[in-house]
């Protein structure tokens, strides 16, 4: 699997999630990485963590922003071949208990920043004559969920029926499109959230590990990361409109502790 010469896009690619995975997937195949953060302490991060790569600030739920990020890179580094739809943010309560206000920031991040990002993207690989990739970060929120998520759900689902959607307009172009669906990855942050649900978080997330997964290992950030640079490869070439599920197993199980 090659990606060399390839100048490859990651929103929100300072995170210490799926992000990461998904640098250190693309640094390993040989891509020219591009990070976008949200603001410059962000930005700092990821300039520390991949020495080498392009790092550019813009906040995604901001078409100015992202329209200057786009003609910085252009100048940079030219025509961007692959873009990781990776930037999102959670959210964890009740449906019929959330605002509006906790509503519209999800979806602004989730959706509108996804579809903001594709479309200045494609727009630059059309202009260049380029075929080109998107990776969009989904979630197996996306297939089943649980009380909490509704909203992060329905946004998840959201993705997914524009990866299809694109995929459909896109192909023409010999642009594909497709996402990942990461299970539970851990990381550190993720403790303050599961925390808002039990006392137990270290509990929760190992119980969560070995009752729900199929296989009942702990799915790291760098499997997301391989799956994406599948996808973002040529090895991948007559596959677009699809979600692949990185998620040992989760979403195919019926029943959880019972089926042990
Ligand atoms: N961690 C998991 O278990 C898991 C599972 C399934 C899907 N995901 C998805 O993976 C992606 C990464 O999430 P993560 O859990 O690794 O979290 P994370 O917080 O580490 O990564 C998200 C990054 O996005 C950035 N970001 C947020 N809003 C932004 C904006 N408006 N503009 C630019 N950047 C912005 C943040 O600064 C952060 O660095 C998300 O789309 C998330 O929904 C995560």
């Amino acid at each position: 699997m090659e990606l060399k010469e390839r100048n490859i896009l990651v929103t929100g690619g300072g995170g210490y999630g799926v992000g990461e995975g998904v640098c250190n997937a693309l640094i390993s195949f040989g891509a020219r990485l591009i990070v976008n953060e949200i603001n410059e302490e962000k930005a700092k991060i990821a300039r520390g963590k991949y020495p080498g790569c392009i790092v550019v600030t813009a906040d995604i739920r901001k078409q100015a922003e992202l329209e200057n990020m786009f003609l910085y890179l252009e100048k940079e580094v030219g025509v961007i071949h692959g873009l990781v739809n990776n930037a999102g943010v959670g959210l964890s309560k009740p449906a019929h208990e959330a605002s509006k206000e906790e509503f519209d920031g999800l979806y602004d991040v989730d959706i509108r920043g996804v579809w903001m990002v594709s479309k200045l993207f494609v727009r630059q690989l059309l202009q260049n004559n380029t075929n080109g990739n998107i990776v969009n970060v989904s979630s197996v929120h996306a297939h089943a969920t649980m009380p909490r998520y509704a909203i992060y759900a329905s946004a998840k689902s959201a993705v997914e029926g524009l990866t299809r959607g694109m995929a459909i307009e896109l192909g023409k172009y010999n642009i594909r499109v497709n996402a990942i669906a990461p299970g539970y990855v851990h990381a550190e942050q993720n403790y303050a959230l599961i925390s808002t649900w039990t006392d137990n978080p270290k509990q929760w997330v190992q119980d969560y590990i070995e009752n729900e997964q199929a296989i009942p290992i702990a799915i790291q950030a760098i499997d997301c990361g391989n799956a994406a640079a599948f996808l973002l490869s040529d090895l991948s070439k007559s596959i677009t409109g699809q979600t692949l599920c990185v998620d040992n197993g989760d979403t195919i199980k019926l029943v959880g502790s019972l089926s042990k």
